[in-house]
């Protein structure tokens, strides 16, 4: 599972965090089904933006890398990523890959030397043809006026890889998705393609090219290389093979054509088999526009502010939860603070909270086991079903929707129960059993999305070890709560926002 390696022009935002804790919660869930796991992320660190950045800041290239790199490494630690690996553009691994692999490019005869001028943004680090600008002078996605710049470059022969990359995506349907943005892709290589210049002269901020001095590699074909990198190409071919036929990006729409047609071009021409999956999420908004590093709106909300004001699993749960991967979504205190109310404070917490207080006063604080026969566990096996069918389908906000209904089921079962009035007995046993078999069960399911949380819940209806050491389908199954278990009333787990 890999991200988007992030430019380190300006330090992590909201946006970026939207990508980042998603791909944090499908690397999770695999663990939870005991896959092999490898979850990515990292930092891009070359090129004309970075250039400028640290030049704006005083600062040399490789400063404004390292500590940027950091503001990154802090954010993610805050939101509790569990990447197994940090790329950095800027180290000796990379180098050697994007060296190697582009000079296998070369060699293949796809890479000849043409000179180009165009209109580029800056900010996208990336060349426009006339007819993608906005009123003929702006870049359609930042924005902002496009410069005339002209060089002698190494051009990728990417013309020639039209119907290769059509006969690719005709034999892997699943490639892209979801289906909008595969038709988006195939769109633009059916639109045509333009060989593409993939080196500069112009600075210095980049990876050498082998063949010819005084040139280096143009940011993006550096970038995207890096995924490459992290599974050992140029350095560990067993690792290599046995990781790249598994990769899956998740990455914006903003990138969509760098991965969706160059990269597959690339590594066709390279002669290596394209990964199997990209997925296309789209972007979150506020007030309507794209939260980006260099807008204002920005500055406006920071990851920390959110988790101070929040907490981190709530901050995660509204970004899985919010904003499903694919659409556009708007970003909002009021969304947020709206969901943590009704999802985390009213439902999830409220459950704990009632289930341990009756515990207390009608089972002197030992938790019964569940009954077998209870009509939630034909929900909880439901549930589970459409949990992992929405993991799957890389919808983690299906997959917390799912999950919440069983937990809905559970609160109303209360309360149709009542089990605070009834006398102490095997009826009140039986619907409170029911109740912390769900708790377990939800446990598990949310422990993707809230890393903290779910293994609180697990200690205080008195079970062992944690949440996120469960292995599924197994754990999943109805009866695990094994009852006789001293379960323990603590304060509010989400206490209500105003
Ligand atoms: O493009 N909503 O880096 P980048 C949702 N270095 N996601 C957003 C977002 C928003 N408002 N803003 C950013 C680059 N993102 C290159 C990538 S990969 C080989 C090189 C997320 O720092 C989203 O995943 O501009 C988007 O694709 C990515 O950040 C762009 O990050
Ligand atoms: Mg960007």
């Amino acid at each position: 599972m890999t991200t988007p390696i992030y430019y380190v022009n300006d330090v992590p935002h909201v946006g970026s965090a939207y990508t980042t804790v998603n791909a944090d919660g499908l690397a999770r869930w695999h663990r939870l089904l005991g896959d092999d796991t490898f979850f990515l992320t990292g930092t891009d660190e070359h090129g004309l933006k970075i250039q400028r950045a640290a030049d704006e800041n005083g600062l040399t290239p490789q400063e404004q890398a390292d500590q940027t790199s950091e503001r990154f490494k802090e954010a993610w630690k805050l939101l509790d990523i569990s990447y197994d690996d940090f790329i950095r553009t800027t180290e000796p691994r990379h180098r050697v890959a994007v060296q190697q692999l582009l000079q296998e490019i070369y060699d293949n005869g796809d890479i000849e030397l043409e000179t180009y001028e165009g209109p580029y943004c800056v900010s996208c680090e990336g060349y426009y043809a006339e007819s993608d600008l906005i009123d003929g002078v702006l870049c359609p996605i930042h924005l902002r006026p496009v410069e005339t710049l002209s060089e002698e470059n190494y051009f990728f022969k990417l013309s020639r890889y039209e119907q290769p990359l059509l006969d690719w995506y005709a034999a892997h349907p699943d490639f892209v998705q979801p289906d909008s943005k595969r038709n988006e892709a195939i769109g633009l290589i059916k639109g045509g393609l333009r060989d593409i210049s993939i080196t500069r002269t112009s600075l210095d901020w980049g990876v050498p090219v082998p063949w010819a001095d005084g040139h280096v590699f143009y940011v993006w074909y550096d970038a995207l290389i890096n995924y490459a990198t992290a599974v050992g190409y140029g350095s560990e071919p067993e690792r290599f093979e046995q990781w790249w036929p598994h990769v899956h990006h998740l990455i914006g729409k903003d990138i969509l054509r760098f991965h969706c047609v160059y990269w597959p071009a690339m590594l066709l021409s390279a002669g290596i088999e394209p990964l199997p999956h990209i997925n296309v999420h789209g972007f979150l908004l506020v007030g309507g526009e794209k939260i980006s590093k260099s807008g204002q709106k920005l500055t406006a909300i920071t990851p920390a502010e959110l988790v101070d004001e929040f907490g981190v699993d709530p901050l995660r749960y509204h970004l899985l939860r919010h904003t499903p991967l694919g659409a556009d979504g708007e970003f909002s205190f009021e969304a947020i603070t709206e969901r943590y109310n009704a999802d985390l404070a009213n439902n999830l917490g409220n459950l704990l909270s009632r289930v341990a207080t009756v515990v207390g006063s009608k089972c002197d604080g030992v938790g019964p086991a569940p009954s077998p026969a209870s009509p939630l566990a034909a929900v909880a096996a439901e549930v589970y079903g459409a949990v992992a069918a929405a993991w799957d389908a890389i919808s983690p906000s299906d997959a917390l929707d799912a999950t919440w209904r069983l937990i809905r089921e559970t609160n109303a079962a209360l309360e149709a129960a009542e089990p605070w009035k009834a006398d102490p007995g095997p009826e009140v046993d039986a619907v409170l059993g029911d109740a912390l078999e769900v708790l377990r069960i939800v446990s598990i399911l949310a422990s993707p999305a809230l890393p903290t949380a779910p293994a609180e819940v697990w200690r205080r209806i008195g079970l062992p070890g944690r949440p996120a050491e469960q292995r599924l389908p197994h754990a999943a199954e109805w009866g695990g709560y094994p009852g006789r278990l001293p379960v323990e009333k603590g304060p509010p787990l989400f206490p209500r926002k105003k």
